[in-house]
């Protein structure tokens, strides 16, 4: 009996199954119900009892290799087919991806960029978290002065107390930056995420985008900056739009304007998004103050220039008709996938 189970156990030692019918006759073989494993169990009735210890032992190992050679083989074969059935697939068309689609204000964004860049002004990009020097002070905003209400400030705290530190409100800092490190002629502008505490509705955001720009030289005067955004206006507007500047107030330019154009929703006819008035606001602008100049070290007799500064989203708004700022910043997809077909 011991000579036959070292036999055996060579057998399954050494066997492999190629296909699950050569483990299935292995099965029967070894562990079925008319199996080897059940004939040795017969013969082991037959062993004298003072060899049934040692030969019981031998026997329930033998019976144990066995079961075990069988589950290995079984298992190995289960997650052979299914790599085998893969592999079949091939042919198979590919699972595909979407490809994502571009923001709305990255586009309008990238287009302003484009404009601006045919007119010879650079780019330029200053921190988001500002002191009060750069957002404020150099740009002619007297301490304490209300003026710096009409920008609702997210303040930064040091220690408990309200510091000078604060989220930028504009990107007109990005212009102190600019003045304060070189020497003029600037032609710039300055793309950026803005911060203002309001109320987040349709209408109001507590970030929003912006694109200022920047140009100083020597007689450069309100003429130029009229013709730079009426050139502006037509190539991202289309040509035809009107314009119209309205005398307004910022402490960093003198004198100050904000500019409409002829609501390109209604083409000047009178619609709700123009409250009927056939014209909409899209930018501020004015020649910069003296005072901002000296304030960077730079010449206010010999130099002089213009500053401009306009809301992206409000453009975009204008641009595809969004009414309510906030599906801008929603991540939904249905909102968002609208925009595919302008691709890159
Ligand atoms: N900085 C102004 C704002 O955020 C916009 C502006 C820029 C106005 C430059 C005039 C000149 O409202």
């Amino acid at each position: 009996m011991q000579e036959k189970i070292n036999q055996y156990t060579a057998e399954i030692n050494s066997f492999q199954s190629k296909n699950a019918e050569e483990l299935e006759s292995f099965r029967i073989r070894f562990l079925g119900t008319k199996g080897i494993i059940k004939d040795l169990f017969e013969e082991f009735k037959t062993v004298s009892s003072e060899d049934k210890r040692t030969f019981g032992k031998v026997l329930n190992e033998f019976k144990q290799l066995a079961e075990a050679k069988y589950q290995t083989l079984k298992d190995g074969s289960e997650t052979d087919d299914n790599s085998s059935k893969s592999e079949q697939d091939l042919t198979l068309p590919g699972e595909g991806f979407e490809i994502g689609a571009r923001h709305p204000l990255s586009l309008v964004r990238k287009e302003i960029i484009e404009i601006f860049k045919k007119l010879g002004f650079n780019v330029a990009e200053g921190p988001e978290v500002e002191d009060d020097w750069h957002n404020f002070s150099a740009l002619n905003f007297p301490e304490e002065h209300p003026a710096r209400d009409m920008q609702d400030t997210f303040f930064i705290k040091k220690g408990g107390e309200k510091g000078d530190i604060a989220l930028r409100t504009h990107t007109s800092s990005v212009q102190v930056r600019m003045m304060e490190a070189g020497k003029p002629p600037f032609r710039a502008i300055m793309p950026g995420r803005v911060y203002r505490n309001e109320a987040i509705s349709a209408r109001a955001h507590c970030f929003f985008h912006q694109v200022e720009g920047l140009y100083i030289d020597e007689n450069v005067s309100f003429a130029d900056l009229k013709q730079t955004l009426f050139y502006f206006v037509q190539e991202l507007f289309g040509e035809g739009t009107k314009v119209r500047f309205r005398p307004s107030y910022f402490p960093f330019t003198e004198p100050s304007a904000e500019m409409d154009i002829s609501c390109s929703i209604c083409k000047g006819d009178g619609c709700q998004f123009c409250k009927h008035s056939g014209w909409v606001e899209i930018l501020g602008c004015g020649m910069v103050d003296p005072n901002v100049l000296e304030n960077t070290n730079i010449d206010s007799k010999k130099y002089t220039g213009y500053a401009f500064g306009m809301g992206i989203e409000r453009i975009t708004n204008l641009k595809y008709q969004i009414k309510d700022l906030r599906l801008f910043s929603e991540n939904d997809i249905r909102f968002l996938k609208q925009f595919q077909s302008e691709m890159i």
